[in-house]
């Protein structure tokens, strides 16, 4: 199957699967420990069931809405995701052009293979950075700084990363980054050629925006930059550097990983705007719930002092409109673009983003929804899967 025959995002999934090296394809897909979280992230929606209602004229269906200062074609947003370079040679770049293209915005990762400057020069789209509060605080105002000076529009605090989550797939299948050619992988690298030639010979594999430490440091390219990441994860930040770093942007400040009501409303009381309600694509706390099922909480919690973005397990249109009618704004992908860029670079994005235009249309046609607004929660039904 080639991408344009792909019905649905599992379908890119597989594209996915076959063009990958086996490391870099379980990388994306992996999530930590036994990956309860990362299954019920997308199986949780099946608790929800969608009540139409009929003869209410939907000849003429709108997806636009607001969310973060900004109109979007529709609620959904692409998340961040680090080491790009390894899926596609395109990388971010194709991602956010993806993005800016189907008019939603894109966030680049503090661990990209792209500069914030060339994201910013290569796409109109709206921009958001994701950031870290790092040990050495100069990187963080540093990365604000150089947002500012790009035009990025939002800024997103991820909170679930106090120390990297326990991704047993890599560990068995070798996958190391920058990736390590050694005898363990060589097979499964030369198993797909194509993609061993796209990784040599196109732009090589760094992370662009802290690449500049490994001079300052002294150490030797990538693997020094790498360790010094490792060592830059700052278990002990509070909230009081979140009201900090929310106090440097002028814009909407988003705080990425919060799964509480309780956590809501301190996100709210240092100057949030908006929470993406996530574990990290289940690759952080294995356990924790699936974000769908936390909407409802922390919408009761805090009214409509924030926007709320669903992140983690979307792969339907219907999960949109799901998340929706629970009280949501809008959801955010990871994976599922991510399938599309490594079957087949800004191609293979921009059919994942067309899938899921087309789902959420035909979703709210047969709902009976004309607009994002009449999504309500009338129209969801939640089963009880905790009686005895
Ligand atoms: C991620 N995610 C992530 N999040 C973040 O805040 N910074 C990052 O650098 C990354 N990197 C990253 C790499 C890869 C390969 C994946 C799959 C995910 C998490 C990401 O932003 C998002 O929360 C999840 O991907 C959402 O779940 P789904 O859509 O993948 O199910």
């Amino acid at each position: 199957m080639d991408i344009s025959k792909s019905r649905n995002i599992s379908d890119l999934q597989a594209l996915s699967k076959k063009r990958l090296p086996n490391p870099m394809y379980h990388f994306i897909e992996g999530g930590a420990d036994d990956e309860i979280s990362l299954r019920r992230n997308t199986s949780a929606f099946d608790d929800y069931l969608l009540t139409p209602n009929y003869l209410t004229n939907v000849a003429d269906i709108e997806t636009k809405t607001t969310v973060l200062g900004h109109e979007l074609s529709m609620p959904l947003i692409l998340s961040p995701t680090g080491a790009t370079r390894l899926f596609h040679h395109e990388k971010e770049i194709a991602v956010a052009r993806a993005g800016a293209k189907f008019g939603i915005p894109y966030s680049l990762s503090a661990m990209a293979t792209t500069s914030i400057e060339e994201i910013a020069k290569k796409s109109d789209g709206h921009k958001i950075f994701q950031i870290y509060i790092m040990r050495d605080r100069s990187l963080t105002t540093d990365f604000v700084d150089r947002c500012k000076a790009a035009g990025y529009q939002s800024l997103c605090l991820t909170v679930d990363t106090p120390m990297a989550g326990n991704r047993e797939r890599d560990l068995i299948s070798g996958m190391t980054i920058p990736p390590n050619f050694s005898l363990k992988t060589l097979m499964k690298f030369a198993l797909h050629p194509h993609w061993l030639m796209n990784f040599a010979l196109h732009p090589k594999f760094e992370l662009s925006n802290i690449i500049h430490k490994s001079d300052i440091l002294g150490e030797q390219g990538n693997t020094g930059v790498i360790d010094y990441v490792n060592s830059q994860f700052d278990r002990a930040i509070t909230w009081d550097d979140a009201e900090w770093l929310a106090k440097q942007w002028d814009g909407p400040f988003i705080i990425k990983g919060l799964m509480s009501a309780e956590d809501a409303k301190k996100a709210r009381d240092v100057g949030a705007s908006a929470l993406m309600i996530s574990n990290h694509g289940g690759r952080q706390l294995d356990s924790s719930p699936a974000p769908i099922d936390c909407v409802k909480a922390i919408r009761d919690a805090i009214g409509n002092d924030l926007e709320l973005i669903v992140d983690g397990g979307v792969r339907r249109g219907n999960h949109i409109v799901k998340a929706i009618a629970a009280g949501a704004d809008a959801c955010s992908i990871g994976r599922a673009y991510l399938y599309g860029l490594s079957a087949g670079g800004q191609t293979g994005v921009e059919k994942c983003l067309s899938i899921f235009k087309t789902e959420l249309e035909r979703t709210m046609t047969l709902l009976g929804t004309r607009t994002i607004d009449e999504i309500r929660p009338e129209h969801l039904t939640k089963l009880n899967t905790h009686s005895p």
